[in-house]
């Protein structure tokens, strides 16, 4: 049991493995926070965590001076008007106006298990029993007659609790949803960094770490996409926590479109954090008998310091959040044309990539922009999902034909949220273009943006997308998001509802992933914004896997993946070995160090393997034979950060995937600027077994896992590279087997 009440107190007390959540009803009929952190003994009393003492110059609700002061009180689900003026979790505002909500404890339930959602939103489940439980509170405005229904399931295994937020209008006023966050977590005290994940496009998911400080600290987005600048995931980490030890929390939000995370230090320096859906831009009319779900927030806590809290969400996502038809399913190893050719392709040229690409026991051939329409370049034809037949005169069909019969998958891009002004399609539907009325839309790479609210555009492009999928026998989706919105405006909704287009916008895209899913269960969805500008859990609900960066330089690509491991598992990260000189920033990597970064996730090529030496194929046949044998280990390990990109210490930075029976070890050390004569270098290995005697890169002599842990493994220096005849930006890998 995971989630015990106490019927007389009204007290929950909600375990996994390691942790304990207790929250309780309060005096007030609203649910308190009483304790989150390491698991702590069941107890019918736990007044020593709910202590109060009146302070002055606050409101107090029971008398004047009585104790009960929301202000000071830890709280989960906020409301806004008596006497709490940290952010609230949620506001409503009645048509007379008034925005204060009261609400009152109505009865709780519990189930075993835990359901998707039935509101079109992605959302984690528990299908094969893995002991999940959800806990609902019921709590209700009676002034107004919101009721608002507060789920927590509980994912004992890996340690891990989900919340949402339901609100249902059982009054007979329309209700205006101002705010709808998905989780709070009032903390006591403010002792924390905050670590979260800053980018840009190319420049992903750098880790930033600062302690929070007084006020409230808030990151977030207004793309109408989680985007490059943000990632929905964050942690809050005792100063003292670090990667092997150490408390700390984690949350991510299971949503795709604008969000908010924000931290509060309040007047008495403790901490509120709220995620959700990000209130600017946002407010949902609840008609009498209508409904709001917000999407799902995870939260998860460790003791054991930020491997340990990274490993436990990223099993949580491929057992209860990934599309199951593929959460264990090794990902195939891929070929993209892009970076080769841009647009500059044909059936030819891509027949003979196939025929490479097999030579070097590559499984799959993507065929990326420029297949349909008119589409020679950027400018034209995004939303005309036909092929173009002076590029594939005999259409994709014999391309398909051609690679199925090489034994290798087909995959396909598509950008369908996307639309030309020069196309079909726009020339067919000018109102389905997203464009405040009298405003000119602001382009961005000559492209705007469909409406994803209406389902007529959402229906257009299920058919004209199936239709392509099911004639040519497309095994594998790139769905591409290129842009963000600007003019937002839904011509469909009434001017009360604008500030609802952003949400309906992600529910349509939703919808139309779940709809090509029902279809095609056997189609592998990646997902892409430019890059990694929507690399988030709504989007990996339907896609497992996701284009990390357009930054394909490994130097560069070992700071994006080793930011985007704490929040995401390996099989989450598409990861390629691109040309060189790099197309970015001009960077001659060595071959052998693209693969070494490249192998720890979803493998693939992004270069013009028609046009290389073959000493360059014959390394590159290796690499996918290394790559196949410890596929499951790179795809499905525990991964583990062993030295960091972002300390400037040193010139190395390492990582390592060990399996689940500690019985094989695959670590990296990168070098980034070579120093002559340097001191000695020592890996440090993580996550043996102590007691098992390991080989090292079949040396001869075999280590107990407590020294290779303890004292380290030995690197000796780095060669020149035959090719760039440099030593800067050289690898290594050790593969550690047990005896
Ligand atoms: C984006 C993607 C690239 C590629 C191009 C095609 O930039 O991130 O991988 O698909 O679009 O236009």
């Amino acid at each position: 049991m995971s989630i015990n009440v106490n019927e007389d107190k009204l007290l929950f007390h909600l375990q996994t493995k390691n942790t304990s959540y207790i929250v309780g009803v309060m005096e007030n009929g609203e649910v308190g926070q009483i304790y989150y952190g390491k698991k702590v003994h069941q107890s019918d009393n736990y007044d020593n965590l709910q202590t109060r003492e009146w302070r002055n110059c606050i409101p107090s609700l029971d008398n004047d001076h009585g104790d009960f002061q929301l202000e000071m009180l830890k709280q989960e689900y906020a409301s806004f008007g008596k006497g709490d003026f940290r952010k609230p979790a949620f506001q409503v505002t009645e048509e007379n106006g008034s925005r204060v909500t009261v609400l009152n404890y109505e009865g709780y339930q519990v189930t075993s298990g835990k359901s998707r959602l039935e509101a079109g939103l992605p959302s984690t489940f528990d299908d094969n029993d893995d002991d999940a439980e959800t806990l609902t509170i019921k709590l209700t405005d009676d002034l107004t007659g919101l009721t608002v229904f507060l789920n927590y399931s509980v994912f004992p295994n890996q340690d891990v609790i989900v919340r949402s937020t339901k609100f249902v209008n059982q009054g007979s006023e329309t209700l205006s949803l101002n705010r709808a966050l998905s989780l709070q977590l009032d903390l006591p005290d403010k002792e924390y960094d905050l670590l979260h994940f800053h980018g840009s496009w190319a420049r992903e998911r750098e880790l930033s770490r600062d302690a929070i400080h007084d006020g409230i600290q808030e990151i977030g987005s207004l793309r109408t996409a989680s985007s490059h600048q943000e990632n929905p995931f964050f942690i809050l980490a005792r100063h003292d926590t670090n990667e092997d030890q150490g408390n700390a929390f984690g949350f991510n939000l299971v949503y795709s479109g604008n969000f908010i995370d924000s931290v509060e230090v309040d007047q008495y320096r403790t901490t509120r954090v709220l995620v959700g859906i990000n209130p600017e831009e946002f407010e949902w009319q609840l008609a009498p008998n209508a409904e709001f779900q917000t999407p799902e927030a995870v939260v998860s806590f460790s003791d054991s310091g930020l491997n340990q809290l990274s490993q436990q969400l990223g099993k949580f996502y491929e057992k209860h959040l990934v599309n199951p038809n593929f959460a264990n399913e090794l990902r195939p190893i891929l070929i993209n044309n892009w970076e080769a050719t841009e647009f500059n392709i044909n059936e030819e040229k891509l027949t003979s990539f196939a025929k490479t690409a097999k030579k070097i026991g590559i499984e799959m051939l993507v065929l990326d922009d420029g297949w349909f329409g008119k589409r020679n370049d950027d400018t034209s034809s995004l939303g005309d999902w036909k092929v173009n037949l002076d590029k594939f005169p005999s259409g994709l069909g014999h391309l398909s034909e051609s690679i199925h019969g090489l034994g290798m998958k087909f995959g396909l891009w598509f950008e369908p949220e996307m639309i030309s002004q020069n196309s079909d399609l726009f020339r067919e539907h000018p109102e389905w273009l997203i464009v405040a009325p009298g405003r000119k839309p602001t382009p961005q790479r000559h492209q705007s943006v469909l409406d994803m609210s209406r389902d007529d555009v959402v229906e257009y492009l299920f058919e004209s997308m199936a239709k392509i999928i099911e004639d040519n026998q497309i095994d594998y989706v790139k769905w591409d998001m290129n842009r963000n919105i600007t003019e937002a405006f839904g011509a469909k909704l009434s001017a009360d509802q604008q500030l609802e287009f952003g949400h309906r916008y992600i529910l349509g895209v939703y919808a139309l992933y779940q709809k090509l899913i029902d279809k095609f269960p056997n189609v592998l969805f990646e997902s892409c914004a430019s890059g990694g500008g929507r690399f988030d859990l709504g989007m990996m609900y339907y896609a497992p896997q996701a284009w990390t960066s357009d930054d394909t330089d490994a130097m560069e690509r070992i700071k994006i993946q080793y930011g985007t491991s704490y929040g995401y598992p390996l099989s989450m990260m598409g990861a390629h070995i691109s040309a060189v000189p790099n197309g970015l920033n001009g960077r001659q990597t060595p071959l052998s160090t693209r693969a070494n970064v490249a192998y720890f996730g979803d493998f693939g090529y992004e270069l013009d393997i028609t046009s290389l030496d073959e000493s360059i194929i014959a390394e590159m046949k290796q690499q996918v034979e290394f790559y196949k044998e410890y596929r499951r280990l790179f795809q499905f390990g525990k991964f583990y950060r062993i030295e960091s990109p972002y300390d400037n210490r040193g010139s190395y930075s390492s990582w390592e995937v060990v399996d689940e029976n500690q019985d094989v070890a695959v670590a990296a050390l990168y070098q980034t600027m070579q120093r002559p004569n340097d001191s000695y270098v020592r890996l440090y290995f993580k996550g043996l077994d102590e007691d098992k005697q390991y080989l090292v890169n079949n040396d001869s002599h075999a280590y107990y896992g407590d020294e290779l842990m303890n004292a380290g493994y030995f690197v000796s220096h780095f060669n020149r590279d035959e090719r760039t005849g440099s030593v800067d930006f050289q690898s290594q890998l050790f593969v550690a087997k047990a005896k």
